[in-house]
């Protein structure tokens, strides 16, 4: 029977630790300050943001909500990030994708201060990340906290073969970064990838990260794989599920990470932990 990496649990540990460096900082008489813009109605992306903001207060993260209409200018939104990158209350600054098409998403990333990209997606942070600088920098919270959960589960990457599917910005290439730091041997496939599966099937990690339900199923794996799920797809019915459809009775596959459960709140723990980092970078 496969086995659930419990992405609730270990993001409850992160979240305690992340927790515990506030009061620190309280002590001191800072509080970490979470910076985030959200432009327009999109349903999915408010409900991210609200789950952001929730945490951020839970923890004792200081939330700053900027909220614009779909209309807002670029250099409007330009504007306000100037002023967060000159407000020193802010410790990280975040644009919740996606952005209108009438905005230039690039430019507004490269206008957020490096060391207040708590996405990690600033070219120069993407930069450190792929030549894995030994040094302080934000990286990708998603990839980032799918580390902290196989690193929680004692799975060895080291020379481990590791395929990860997508190749996006936000997930798919900062995670074939941090699995080369981590020494294992990795390939991405893609939409233009020939016969995709025979590489899953023979992985010993899947990531799957494409946004489409069914993508992979059970006989798209090696018996005993670690399956790293971070589809967040809307099924016929309303209901929130993975890229992998699997049988938990019958499956071979070894480990996986459910969804609802699994990446989601790792990735929102991430967020909070690096908030924190980042303000302790900054003292
Ligand atoms: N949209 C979907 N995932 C993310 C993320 O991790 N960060 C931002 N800023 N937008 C997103």
């Amino acid at each position: 029977m496969v086995e659930m990496i419990d992405g609730r649990k270990v993001a409850k540990e992160v979240n305690a630790a992340t927790k515990a460096k506030v009061e620190e900082l309280a002590k001191k008489g800072v509080t970490p300050g979470l910076a985030v813009i959200l432009v327009g109605d999109n349903q999915a992306s408010q409900r991210y943001v609200h789950m952001k903001e929730k945490k951020a207060v839970e923890l004792g993260i200081n939330s700053i909500m900027k909220t614009f209409p779909a209309d807002v200018s670029e250099a409007t939104l330009i504007d306000t990030i100037k002023s967060l990158n000159n407000d020193s209350a802010v410790n990280g600054i975040l644009v919740q994708a996606p952005l209108p098409a009438h905005i230039d998403e690039q430019k507004v990333i490269e206008t957020i201060k490096p060391e207040k990209d708590v996405d990690g997606f600033h070219p120069i942070n993407v930069g450190n990340l792929f030549l894995n600088l030994d040094k302080k920098y934000p990286v990708a919270c998603t990839p980032k906290g799918i580390m902290t959960l196989l690193e929680k589960y004692n799975v060895n990457l080291d020379g481990a073969k590791v395929v990860i599917v997508g190749r996006s910005s936000i997930v798919g290439k900062p995670m074939l970064a941090l699995m080369l730091n981590a020494n294992a041997t990795v390939t991405d496939v893609h939409s233009h990838t020939k016969n995709l599966k025979d590489y899953t099937r023979d992985a010993d990690v899947v990531v799957s990260a494409v946004g489409k339900s069914n993508m992979l199923t059970d006989g798209d794996f090696k018996p005993g794989a670690y399956v790293i799920d971070v589809g967040q797809n809307l099924d016929e019915n309303g209901k929130l599920v993975g890229d992998v459809n699997y049988n938990p009775e019958t499956s071979k596959i070894g480990y996986i990470t459910p969804v609802p459960g699994g990446v989601g709140p790792m990735t929102i723990a991430t967020l909070m932990q690096q908030t924190v980092e980042m303000c302790e970078w900054s003292l």
